[in-house]
């Protein structure tokens, strides 16, 4: 434990909150805990209302939301750079809205941050940007050189030290950004929109990082994004806001697999193939022939533990069936996925199919006819 969070500890055990037993028993081993959060900007701006959420520790936990969703409100009330209105946020049972200024700098220690346009200075050479808090923080020459010299080698940069802000890529950039934050020895560390100003082979190499510092040193990752994507590569649980408040949570394989609000439908869409045109087109809403084959939407929701076996789906509608369209995904071990049948042939009408199709795909969906 370094210094600093020796010192926090000395410093968070006293104002432990005597109102923390109106918590449910599983809420009070949560390492963040918003409680009833709200924002105002200018009196006018309702920012986040309502907010009641759990992060456990050693997660990866995600916001996602649109533009404005109250996003970065939320997070930066964390490290108190943004003060709540309303409401209470405790970080380990210990309730932050009273601090003072010395528990604020030790918190805030306790808590890394990375941003989307990485905040370095240009100045300074990657070695003397990772150094500048420990300098602040009025540490010890060798142990400052021995911190660095190790995340430096952490993110993979041990060879750029030398070199400044703008003789390096984004993707370096952001290492040097996530060197930077873990000087202190944060137990959570914040990313707001980390990856969101990197390319999508970038990006996978920082959140790679991100989940080897979460596995290795059992960081808390709180991280936001306006990419499902994102979420999908790295969170175990995801929140999604919308203006200022909490419109879905849970598990990401269940936010994934069956999404019920429309934002998170929406933030979801890209990542999804909708009906191909070409068909759409052909897609009639009654059989125009005998031979017409009946279009079936199967959607896996990851709820059933077994993936669908073919020979007795296909056996069960009859006839021929064509895969039109789809796959399946595993997210958390759970198998995923959106499937588009053409049956023909079958001595069943389409609402039998549909209904016995749903012994295997947790919704099922009758799309119309094709010739
Ligand atoms: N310092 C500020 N002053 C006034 N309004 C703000 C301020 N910061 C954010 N807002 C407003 O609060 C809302 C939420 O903003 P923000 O938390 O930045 O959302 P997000 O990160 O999801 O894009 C927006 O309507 C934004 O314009
Ligand atoms: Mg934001």
């Amino acid at each position: 434990m370094s210094a600093a969070n020796a010192q926090l500890r000395d410093l968070g055990t006293p104002p432990r909150d005597a109102r923390q037993t109106e918590l449910h028993p599983d809420l009070n081993h949560a390492h963040v805990r918003f409680i009833n959060l709200g924002k105002t900007y200018d009196d006018t701006v309702h920012a986040l209302q309502g907010i009641d959420l759990a992060i456990q520790r050693g997660e990866v936990f995600g916001i996602i939301g649109r533009s404005g969703a109250g996003k970065s409100s939320l997070i930066r009330t964390i490290n108190r750079l943004e003060q709540p209105s309303s409401g209470r946020v405790l970080i380990d049972q210990v309730d932050i809205g009273d601090f003072d200024e010395d528990h604020l700098v030790a918190l805030r220690r306790r808590i890394g941050m990375i941003f989307q346009h990485f905040n370095l200075m240009s100045a300074k050479t990657v070695w003397q940007n990772v150094e500048l808090p420990l300098k602040v923080a009025g540490v010890p020459k060798p142990q400052r050189e021995q911190k660095v010299r190790e995340l430096l080698e952490l993110v993979g940069l041990q060879d750029k030290h030398k070199a400044y802000p703008a003789q390096l890529s984004g993707g370096q950039k952001q290492r040097v950004g996530i060197a930077r934050s873990l000087v202190h020895d944060p137990q959570i560390l914040l990313c707001d929109e980390a990856t969101s100003a990197l390319d999508p082979e970038t990006t996978q190499s920082i959140l790679g990082l991100l989940r080897e510092i979460n596995q290795r040193l059992g960081l808390t990752i709180v991280l936001i994004t306006h990419e499902m994507a994102v979420i999908r590569e790295i969170c175990d649980r995801v929140v999604v806001l919308e203006h200022g408040r909490i419109v879905e949570q849970g598990p990401v394989w269940e936010v994934f697999g069956n999404p019920r609000h429309d934002v998170s439908k929406t933030l979801l869409a890209p990542l999804q193939h909708g009906l191909p045109e070409e068909l759409q087109k052909r897609l009639q809403a009654t059989p125009q022939s005998a031979d017409a084959a009946v279009v079936l939407r199967l959607q896996f929701t990851g709820a059933s533990a077994d993936e669908p076996d073919l020979a007795a789906l296909f056996s069960a509608l009859g006839g021929r069936v064509r895969l039109l369209q789809g796959g399946v995904e595993r997210i958390q071990g759970h198998a995923l996925g959106q499937w588009l049948l053409a049956v023909t042939g079958s001595t069943l009408d389409a609402d039998t199919l549909r209904t016995r199709a749903t012994r295997w795909a947790q919704q099922v969906e009758v799309l119309g006819y094709v010739v």
